[in-house]
C-alpha cells in the first residue's frame, strides 16, 4: 500500500510517543511489503515482539564483509531462533574490488569512510529496499543528540523516499532508552551479540568500531578516528536541525 501525506500525518500523530509493540502493530497492519532492517540489539528486541504480531516477517541485513565474527554468529543464531525470512545483503563485489585495488583495505582511514560505507552499506541498502513500501529500523533518538535527537516513530523516508515512491519508515524504539532494550533482551531470553559483554554499545563494522570506556558515550566507539559527532554512514540521513 501507498501511504498520502494526509494519511501520514495522521498516522504520524497517532503513533507520536506509542509503545513499541503499538508501532509495531500499525506498521504490519498498515504495509505488506515491510520488513525490519537488522544489525544489532534493538533490530532483535524488534524481531521478537513482531515474531509475536505475526508470522513470516521479512527481515534483511547488510552483510559488509567487515562485520565481527561475533557479529557473524549473532545473525545465525537470528535466523535459527526465530520464523522470519532473512535476507543477507552483499556488495557489488566490482566496487569493491575497484575501491580495494585502488586504495587498498583500510581507505577509511585516511579518507573517511563515506566511500567505503556507500559501496557496502548504502547501495546494497538501496536494493534491498527495491519492492518495499515501508521499512523498520532500530535508531532511538538518545543515540545522537546530534543526528537523532528529533527521530519521529513514522517518517517519510528523508534519504530514499521520492514523489513516485513515498518510501516510509517507521523508529518502533525511537522513544526507548538503552535499559528498556535490554530489559526486553534479558525478560524474553533474547540473543545479542557478544561483544556487548565486552564494552561495545554500539556495534558496526570490526575496523570501525572500538570498545568505549564506562562513561563514553555508545557512539564515540563508531568511526573514533573522525572529528565531529555528526557520526552517521548514509543509511540513515540527520535529523539535527543544523
Ligand atoms: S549506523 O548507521 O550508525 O550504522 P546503527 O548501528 O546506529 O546505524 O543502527 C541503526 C539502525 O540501522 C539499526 O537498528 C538497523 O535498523 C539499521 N542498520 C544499521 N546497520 C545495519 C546493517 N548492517 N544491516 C541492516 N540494518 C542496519
Ligand atoms: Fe567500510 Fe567502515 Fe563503513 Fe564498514 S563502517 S562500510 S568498513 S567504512
Amino acid at each position: 500500500m501507498l501511504m498520502n501525506a494526509t494519511d501520514l500525518a495522521s498516522l504520524q500523530q497517532q503513533l507520536a510517543g506509542a509503545n513499541p509493540r503499538t508501532i509495531l502493530k500499525a506498521a504490519l497492519s498498515a504495509f505488506d511489503k515491510i520488513a525490519i532492517s537488522f544489525s544489532g540489539a534493538e533490530d532483535v528486541v524488534l524481531i521478537d515482539m513482531a515474531c509475536r504480531i505475526r508470522e513470516n516477517i521479512e527481515v534483511f541485513t547488510l552483510d559488509t564483509g567487515r562485520l565481527h565474527p561475533e557479529t557473524y554468529r549473532l545473525l545465525e543464531d537470528v535466523r535459527k531462533r526465530y520464523p522470519i525470512r532473512l535476507r543477507v545483503m552483499f556488495p557489488d563485489p566490482a566496487g569493491i574490488e575497484a575501491m580495494v585495488q585502488a586504495k587498498g583495505l583500510f581507505s577509511f582511514y585516511e579518507e573517511g569512510h563515506q566511500e567505503c560505507c556507500r559501496l557496502r552499506k548504502v547501495d546494497p541498502l538501496k536494493r534491498a529496499l527495491l519492492g518495499l513500501d515501508a521499512w523498520i529500523t532500530g535508531q532511538r533518538r538518545d543515540q545522537s543528540a546530534d543526528t537523532r535527537q528529533d527521530l519521529p516513530e513514522v517518517q517519510l523516508d528523508p534519504a530514499f523516499a521520492t514523489p513516485q515512491r513515498p518510501l516510509i519508515k517507521f523508529n518502533p524504539l525511537a522513544g526507548w532508552d538503552s535499559r528498556k532494550v535490554w530489559d526486553h533482551i534479558e525478560a524474553y531470553d533474547v540473543p545479542y551479540n557478544e561483544l556487548h559483554r565486552r564494552g561495545y554499545p554500539s556495534i558496526g563494522c570490526e575496523p570501525c568500531t572500538r570498545s568505549v570506556l564506562p562513561n563514553q558515550h555508545a557512539r564515540e566507539g563508531r568511526w573514533w578516528w573522525e572529528a565531529g559527532q555528526k557520526k552517521e554512514c548514509g543509511l540513515h540521513v540527520t535529523h539535527s536541525k543544523t
